[in-house]
């Protein structure tokens, strides 16, 4: 596509020029193009950050419905505790996808936002609850958590030797949530 734009030289006056610039190159370059240096962040510095923030993302995502799917179909003598706990754990998970989606934005790139894309990236994988006992639901989360947790301390390394202090402090909030809620959990099953 052809695009008529203004040229300003040295001397500040501006001219007509005419250049063709290929939009499929632009669109990609717009599509990897950082803004972290209006926030002072080293773009390059703080690229595998965002990368592993949307991979953060599509586990969280998996994580998400799982719970759901818990809080659905969970039978038996705990249903009322374990209905509404797996409630209040998908409430607090849905609110932790939205700021971890809205830091990738922050810095500079889009986050995943399809299925396909969660599924391919996530290392959390997807379970059937249908017909899944009770017990085996919290051991199930309590290993999403665990994987959650693993990833969350690769991200405060990452984020530490970045220097991105605010992806930082957001992601070791949402680890110390997971961490109490493990230890609740395993209670829970009468663990250690
Ligand atoms: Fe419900």
């Amino acid at each position: 596509m052809t695009y008529l734009l203004f040229k300003k030289l040295k001397f500040n006056k501006p001219i007509l020029t005419h250049i063709v610039v290929d939009t499929q190159t632009k669109n990609a370059k717009n599509k990897n193009t950082m803004d972290a240096k209006e926030i002072s962040l080293n773009e390059k510095e703080v690229k595998p950050v965002v990368d592993m923030l949307n991979d953060y993302l599509a586990n969280y995502h998996i994580h998400y419905q799982k719970l759901r799917g818990c809080h659905w179909n969970v039978k038996g003598q705990n249903f009322f505790t374990l209905h509404i706990k797996f409630e209040e754990l998908y409430t607090n998970a849905q609110l932790t996808i939205d700021e971890i989606a809205e830091r990738v934005l922050t810095l500079g790139k889009p986050p995943h936002s399809r299925f396909s894309d969660y599924i391919k990236e996530s290392k959390i994988k997807e379970v059937n609850t249908i017909g899944m006992a009770d017990m085996t639901m919290v051991e199930t989360i309590i290993d999403d958590m665990s994987k959650l947790i693993e990833l969350e301390r690769d991200l405060l390394e990452a984020t530490d030797k970045a220097g991105d202090d605010g992806s930082n402090d957001m992601v070791n909030r949402f680890m110390q949530f997971k961490e109490k809620t493990t230890w609740m959990l395993r209670s829970f099953l009468g663990k250690k």
